[in-house]
């Protein structure tokens, strides 16, 4: 799979540009606060409906000064495919796949796979829990379709869930719960089952590439903390057990608590280097080589199971030193991996980075050079 073409309309910074990607190294030049970040955006929005910014307010994506945007992108596959999404101040998102409409934001996902590695990647390692599993969810998605179809409907029943315990109006009982109950467990624990199947795919790879990384010196390792407790290699049918039981236990602490406090949306990945927890004990640098392993063992296991993803480096170069920038670009050339690299730096012109192709981002205008 590749992108051969980006059309950007009234998007962040961007007024009306096209520009047609080299099926290897695109590199995107160009100084501060011109737009490369949001061209990457651009093309991580046609590949999930989300913005790996933060903030999920459509509103924001569209041009200050227009009340729309349009973004489409052309892929070449087995055979060409057209995705378009669009948004107006009215909050109406649009998407469309060749040309049929289409309602919803997980329709998009399986067509564009992208891995993208950003300076905001630290806060996986760093951040609140929330951000782990935000990690998880948009990689998982992106690599198996069912899981984001799931995911969706898992949190529309949390969301009903929760307001019914929070529902003073109401007189809660056993029964009144119990409806949603079912579905919370149902969703949820093919949720979990995915995750860990996920870790036990991800985690060999990450931790092989680690280990050339740190030259055999340290050993990667990633568990899963549930909330629902110590989850062995389990069935679905023994999942959804473990699960229901927690409910019934905690009933009353749920009750006191008036949230949702088992399941998939209070889990977390514990990231480990040779046995110590990374987020307490690993310096920066180790921290940014446990999530290089991670996303390039990410990549392979694209590559292995199907299509190779579009890799989108954001301003990361210059962070890695020579040996990880050299792994780095290897595997992109080994794997033959269509790549998109941002540069505030103009030294990368220079011939010390293989490309393709290169761009000159200057606000807003994309400019071949
Ligand atoms: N909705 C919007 N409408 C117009 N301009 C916007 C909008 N959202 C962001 N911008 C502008 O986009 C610019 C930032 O673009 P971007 O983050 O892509 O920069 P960059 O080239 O990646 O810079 P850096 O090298 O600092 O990372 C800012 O000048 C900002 O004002
Ligand atoms: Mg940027």
């Amino acid at each position: 799979m590749y992108l051969e073409k980006l059309t950007l309309e009234n998007y962040r910074n961007y007024l009306n540009e096209e520009i047609v990607f080299d099926k290897g190294i695109n590199l995107l030049l160009g100084q501060n606060g011109q737009g490369k970040t949001n061209l990457l955006e651009a093309v991580y929005y046609l590949s999930c409906a989300n913005t790996f910014r933060g903030g999920k307010k459509i509103e924001e994506l569209i041009n200050i000064e227009k009340d729309y945007f349009h973004l489409s992108a052309v892929l070449i596959k087995n055979r060409t495919f057209e995705l378009e999404i669009s948004a107006n101040r009215q909050k109406k998102r649009q998407i469309k796949i060749n040309n049929v409409p289409y309602k919803r934001g997980i329709d998009l996902l399986g067509y564009l796979k992208v891995v993208l590695f950003s300076p905001d990647d630290l806060k996986t390692v760093k951040g609140s829990p929330q951000e782990r599993r935000r990690y998880l969810d948009l990689s998982l998605s992106q690599y198996d379709k069912s899981y984001g179809q799931v995911l969706q409907k898992y949190q529309k029943v949390l969301l009903q869930r929760n307001s019914l315990l929070k529902d003073k109006s109401l007189p809660l009982n056993e029964s009144s719960l119990s409806i949603w109950d079912e579905q919370l467990v149902n969703y949820g624990s093919e949720i979990i089952l995915k995750r860990l199947n996920y870790l036990k795919k991800i985690v060999p790879t990450a931790r092989k590439i680690h280990a050339e990384l740190s030259q055999n010196k340290e050993r990667l390792n990633i568990t899963y903390q549930s909330s629902l407790g110590k989850i062995g290699d389990v069935s679905l049918a023994e999942m959804k057990n473990l699960f229901f039981d927690t409910l019934i236990k905690k009933r009353k602490e749920e009750f006191f608590r008036t949230t949702s406090l088992f399941g998939p949306h209070r889990d977390d990945l514990i990231f480990y280097l040779n046995d110590l927890p990374l987020r307490i004990y690993g310096s920066q640098g180790q921290q940014r080589s446990f999530i290089l392993a991670l996303k390039m063992a990410e990549a392979r296991i694209f590559c292995s199971d199907g299509d190779k993803p579009l890799m989108l480096l954001d301003d990361v170069l210059s962070e890695l030193d020579d040996l990880r920038r050299k792994f780095l670009l290897d595997e992109i050339k080994n794997e033959q991996m269509q790549t998109i690299i941002t540069a505030a730096n103009m030294e990368f012109k220079e011939g010390n980075l293989p490309y393709n192709q290169a761009y000159e981002v200057s606000k807003g205008k994309i400019i071949k050079i």
